[in-house]
């Protein structure tokens, strides 16, 4: 694969009002040509109309899409959707009930396209489907159908508005896996709306953290999880406690002992503690009680009570069996002071 080097979309200070409600507000994308970007947030912070404003289905107040390196939204005019090479995928996929697999792929194909229909049905392996009708397809092939509608007309991107959300949670990661795939194979551009950080962390080369209908921190999976700009970004994309860490001569220093800290000496820091992170051992002598202890098979998490009151979380493998009650001595590897 070639490296990306262009900007397939590019937003700039998108807006767009429901009445009141600033749906979307001063929203900045950058998608490179190749990558795949998640669309992260909490309900009703904007994903949907962000997607929508970028696809045309919505026209923003305020603000500029480009696709392609063309202006289709903003003061320099208007580019209707059909026009715009995006390519959409629904979260309820959306198939038409009364068309078989091959009449729903070449929809918005000149004369329904054969030959390109056989091609993008092979890609997300359902060639051998193509007269089955959407409604005896299982919800995993129903979704590989709607992704190869959408990528049938080769568009420039492809949109996924929460696309697994309907599918039970053992289809879903398979599902996901399989479209990542699809989409790599073919070397598409996507942006993937979602609110499950696990989806977003997986699935994508850049995560685009939203709240309250902007972009807040945009950043490769592993770096927004190390190193998350504020706390609420670094509690909405996974498990994290914080606790006091005041910061003299570039030292943090916490119940569980001192980290490096950047900048000036202050009071009020805290430091992100991961549970991943957090080891506990059984220890009479130690700064801690285990108040509770969530067994999953795969790992437990242990939440554990200092001795100065604050709270942190530890997860680990099956075993060591930390009881409720248990003295630990607590340490961390890794903090990020903020
Ligand atoms: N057509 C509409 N009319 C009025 N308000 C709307 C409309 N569409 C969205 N909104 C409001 O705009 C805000 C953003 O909605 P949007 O659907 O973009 O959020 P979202 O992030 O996709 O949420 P979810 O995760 O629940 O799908 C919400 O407050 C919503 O109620
Ligand atoms: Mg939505």
């Amino acid at each position: 694969m070639t490296a990306p080097q262009s900007l397939a979309i590019r937003c700039r200070g998108l807006t767009k009002h429901f009445g009141e409600v600033a749906a979307v507000d001063g929203f900045h994308l950058d998608v490179w040509e190749g990558s795949v970007v998640s669309l992260l947030g909490p309900s009703g912070c904007g994903k949907t109309t962000a997607l929508r404003l970028i696809a045309g289905f919505e026209e923003p107040e305020a603000g500029t899409v480009e696709i392609g390196g063309r202006e289709v939204a903003g003061p320099h005019g208007w580019v209707p959707p059909e026009r715009r090479q995006v390519g959409m995928v629904f979260q309820d996929h959306a198939l038409f009930p009364h068309l078989d697999v091959a009449g729903n792929v070449g929809f918005g194909l000149p004369d329904g396209d054969p030959a390109r229909v056989a091609e993008v049905l092979d890609l997300v392996g359902l060639g051998d489907l193509s007269q089955r009708m959407p409604a005896d397809l299982s919800g995993g092939q129903q979704q590989r159908v709607a992704l190869a509608r959408a990528m049938a007309p080769n568009p420039r991107v492809v949109l996924l508005d929460e696309p697994f959300s309907s599918l039970d949670a053992a289809l879903r990661e398979h599902v996901r896996a399989e479209v990542r795939q699809i989409l790599a194979v073919a070397g598409a551009t996507a942006v993937l709306v979602t609110h499950d950080q696990e989806e977003a962390l997986s699935f994508s080369d850049v995560v685009a953290v939203m709240r309250a209908g902007s972009t807040v921190q945009v950043a490769p999976p592993t770096t927004l999880y190390l190193e998350p700009a504020d706390e609420w970004i670094a509690g909405f994309v996974g498990d994290a406690d914080f606790i006091e860490a005041p910061v003299q001569d570039g030292l943090a220093t916490t119940a569980l002992g001192e980290f490096p800290a950047d900048g000036p000496d202050r009071v009020g820091a805290r430091v992100m503690l991961r549970p991943e992170s957090v080891v506990l051992e059984a220890d009479e002598t130690g700064k801690g009680v285990v108040t509770d202890r969530r067994f999953f098979g795969h790992d437990q998490l242990v939440t554990v009570r200092l001795d100065d009151g604050s709270r942190v979380r530890s997860r680990f493998g099956p075993t060591p069996v930390l009881a409720e009650g248990t003295r630990v001595a607590v340490r961390a590897e890794s903090a990020r002071v903020f």
